[in-house]
């Protein structure tokens, strides 16, 4: 979609539960979410990038009781440490959503009352009132069949997350999810990059072969929800509350909204693959029954692990964003996190992994290659970008090298393939690397300083173009080397890989400070 000549990119993170600290698992999204903000906007795009708190259902309830206060006082707090975590990254969001909000209320009800007055493909409407008797996961805020139990630890039955059930039966509307049933498929089987990777499409498509059950989509026994139109005795279930935030956030339920008319359908959701049926088969569900469009993409990420383990607070093996960032730096955490593992997959948690990247590609490949070239450019070319003579094939080699990483780094974003995005960058600064090595500037100082001189202006813009490119990964130290090549900021973004943008001879450079320093070997051990 476009508004006036720019093409627009909507993405959002799942909106976090308001029931605990934020771990890695949480920024991690929340991190290659904003990769993919920071690079679209680079790219031209006229951005949009959501996240926010869930704080509606059973479970924060029951967690304000605990506490003893309102479950608005408990939420108003949960949700600002949220909030506070997006700000300590530097995240670059620029709406943040609360589910308690107003607008968010309106948008809740009228999506509601728009699925209400249409009928499934059977000619009988997508919402009935009946009875719910069947099994409730508070933890995980998911209705379960009984063939989805095994026994607990303790005596009672748990779900497949290993969250306890218990057995609700109430009044409740239900959502006609078994009409829904083809009309899915045949939705997966038109737009194969819907859902993402291809493994979580096809676990998705065979959860909805196997058959589905009509959806519980409201609750009469608490009422920390939002009312259903025409029946307050009813709350939304949690869910159906929570997944309209995506679209509550463009303005819906007005559909003149500059934002609904610019944004909507989001062109990715984030979110990870606990979290998959909700987000591929019932959001989509409601959206096509209530005759709007859908999102474009959503891809499932895996699971950070400790010790194989899943990271999470019920296990105690939670690793603490601010200590993590605190130790390391945020440049280095948030290169780690998408380099480390393929996106999509699951990956184990270790301090060493992070040393291993920070040391060996950041500081020692990346941060080292400019440190070296801009301290010889310091030292013997009277702090000036250096005026080049005529240019080898070696030289062209490697300048044509740095300019045609956009591509591969883009093509890799779109599949929100992270680590291939990385690799392409990184076979330009290995390749830079090799060419520092060979041409051995410091050695021509003596023996051909015109070449030297030719040698290090083009180091100069191998440098800057790759530092264009990984400004979303690592934004700290991009600036900084930026910084350092004297880079006006209005040639910053990505339309400085055309030609003409190089830096220009006698331009002066301030004094060169080193970026992404080496790491010790402090430990962050879990909470
Ligand atoms: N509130 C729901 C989302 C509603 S979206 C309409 C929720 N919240 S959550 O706070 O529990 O989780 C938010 C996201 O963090 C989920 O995508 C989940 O997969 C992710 N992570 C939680 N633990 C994680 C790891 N250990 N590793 C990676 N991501 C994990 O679900």
């Amino acid at each position: 979609m476009t508004t006036g000549s720019k093409q627009t990119y909507y993405v959002t993170t799942p909106i976090y539960y308001v029931n605990g600290n934020p771990h890695v698992g949480h920024a991690y999204t929340t991190i290659a979410c904003d990769v993919l903000a920071r690079f679209k906007t680079l790219d031209g795009f006229n951005v949009k990038f959501l996240t926010g708190t869930d704080e509606h259902g059973q479970k924060v309830a029951k967690a304000a009781e605990e506490k003893g206060i309102t479950p608005q006082a408990f939420t108003d707090e949960v949700s600002q440490v949220f909030r506070d975590m997006t700000d300590f990254l530097e995240i670059t969001n620029d709406d943040f959503i609360r589910t308690t909000e107003e607008r968010h209320i309106k948008s809740c009800q009228a999506l509601w009352q728009r699925i209400a007055e249409r009928n499934a493909p059977d000619g009988k409407p997508w919402i009935e009132l009946g009875t719910y008797a069947g099994w409730y996961a508070v933890s995980d805020e998911a209705y379960y069949n009984e063939d989805e139990l095994r026994d607990g630890p303790d005596g009672g039955k748990v779900g497949p997350s290993g969250a306890a059930v218990e057995w609700v039966e109430e009044e409740s509307y239900f959502f006609r999810l078994s009409a829904a049933e083809q009309i899915l498929l045949d939705y997966y089987d038109a737009h194969k990059d819907f859902i993402a990777p291809n493994s979580r499409r096809n676990e998705v498509t065979s959860f909805v072969k196997g058959g589905l059950r009509d959806l519980s989509i409201s609750r009469t026994t608490f009422d920390w929800g939002i009312p259903v139109p025409g029946n307050d005795k009813h709350v939304m279930y949690v869910w159906i509350d929570a997944l309209t935030n995506y679209i509550t956030a463009t303005g819906f339920p007005n559909e003149e909204a500059a934002d609904y008319k610019a944004f909507w359908p989001a062109d990715l959701h984030m979110i990870g693959k606990d979290i998959i049926r909700f987000h591929c088969v019932y959001w989509p569900a409601f959206l096509l029954a209530a005759e709007l469009p859908l999102p474009k993409r959503i891809f499932a990420h895996g699971w950070w692990t400790v010790k194989d383990e899943k990271m999470s607070k019920s296990l105690g093996n939670v690793i603490d964003p601010y200590k993590l960032v605190e130790t390391y730096g945020l440049d280095q955490v948030r290169y780690f996190l998408l380099r480390e593992i393929t996106f999509g997959a699951d990956g184990d948690f270790s301090m060493d992994g992070l040393l291993n990247r920070a040391n060996g590609e950041l500081a020692n490949e990346f941060g080292n290659l400019s440190q070296r070239v801009l301290s010889m450019i310091h030292k013997n070319c009277d702090a000036c970008v250096p005026e080049p003579n005529a240019l080898t094939p070696e030289d062209d080699e490697i300048l044509n090298a740095a300019a045609s990483v956009l591509d591969p780094a883009r093509e890799a974003l779109d599949r929100q393939a992270f680590n291939d995005a990385i690799e392409a960058i990184w076979i330009v600064v290995r390749a830079a690397n090799a060419y520092v090595d060979k041409q051995a500037p410091w050695k021509l100082r003596k023996e051909d300083p015109e070449r030297m001189v030719t040698v290090l202006y083009v180091l100069t813009d191998v440098i800057r173009m790759l530092t264009l490119v990984m400004q979303p990964f690592t934004p700290n130290g991009a600036e900084a080397i930026l910084d350092q090549l004297s880079i006006p900021e209005d040639r910053r973004d990505f339309r400085a890989f055309a030609p003409g943008n190089a830096p220009i001879p006698g331009e002066t450079l301030p004094k060169p400070e080193p970026v992404f320093l080496r790491l010790e070997e402090p430990q962050v051990t879990a909470e």
